[in-house]
């Protein structure tokens, strides 16, 4: 039992440890040029390079995250994941090189076009084999996969960053398609940190529309029996679910 001294320094540790969580800018840059850039392969630097100058780049995953998904996914020997909202393909990428020679992703996106200015490079990368694109909404496709049945229980990791107001949809199909002691990934899950935002903050017009789906998300995840979740404050949240039934 913790006696009051302490009990006193818990508190100060959970103090030091809350606030040490990306506290500034500069705590957020620290980590991107100590860690992340000097051991960024050549390939996924080049791919972010490009992707800046795209309108829509604030769409991409970032280099942070992109180093997060690499490694996890060797730490879990991932050999089949399915990724759900591709771009320009950064996380496809960090996916494609944390996966042995006969891994696949099933890589799924309404839009080909951007894909298509990442594919060079990652063909260049030598992991494009990896990789089977469906272009198209991925709901359908994932009641397509049910149907079949070939697929049940098949899929090591899953990651998901697409549109957020059909998360809880994907949820419905996906805890199907992963095998138990597989890993669902869903992004955005602090969305902007609009999550603890009061409902009259100031917020960009996407960011309040999806912000009541996230949380919903956030409270259907916390309650499901069939998975044990671990939300990291990596990106822009992401929400790891192993499936253990
Ligand atoms: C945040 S971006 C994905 C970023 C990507 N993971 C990366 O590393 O750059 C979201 C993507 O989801 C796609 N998307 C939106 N709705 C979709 C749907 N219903 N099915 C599949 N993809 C969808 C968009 O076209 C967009 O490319």
């Amino acid at each position: 039992m913790a006696t009051n001294g302490e009990g006193e320094q818990n508190l100060r540790h959970q103090e030091v440890g809350h606030k040490s969580l990306l506290q500034s800018d500069a705590l957020y840059q620290y980590i991107l040029e100590t860690s992340v850039y000097p051991r960024e392969p050549e390939a996924m630097k080049e791919l972010r390079e490009v992707t800046a100058k795209h309108p829509w780049n604030i769409m991409t995953t970032s280099a942070d995250e992109g180093q997060f998904l690499n490694m996890l996914l060797k730490l879990i020997n991932a050999k089949n994941t399915m990724e759900i909202g591709v771009y320009t393909g950064y996380s496809l990428l960090a996916t494609a090189l944390a996966l042995p020679d006969d891994g696949k992703i099933l890589a799924m996106d309404i839009n080909r076009e951007n894909f298509e200015i990442g594919l060079p490079i990652i063909e260049k990368a030598g992991v494009a084999h990896k990789i089977d694109f469906r272009e198209g909404p991925a709901l359908p496709a994932l009641d397509q996969m049910i149907e079949d049945g070939k697929h049940h229980g098949s899929f090591d990791f899953i990651f998901v960053d697409a549109d957020k107001d059909n998360y809880i949809n994907y949820h419905k199909r996906l805890i199907d398609l992963v095998k138990v002691g597989g890993l669902i990934g869903y992004d955005n899950t602090l969305w902007n940190g609009s999550v603890v935002a009061p409902p009259d903050a100031p917020m960009r017009k996407y960011v309040r529309y999806y912000r009541d789906f996230v949380l919903e998300l956030n409270k259907a995840l916390a309650a499901d029996p069939r998975i044990e979740i671990c939300m990291l404050p990596v990106g822009d949240g992401i929400t790891l679910c192993r499936r253990v039934c």
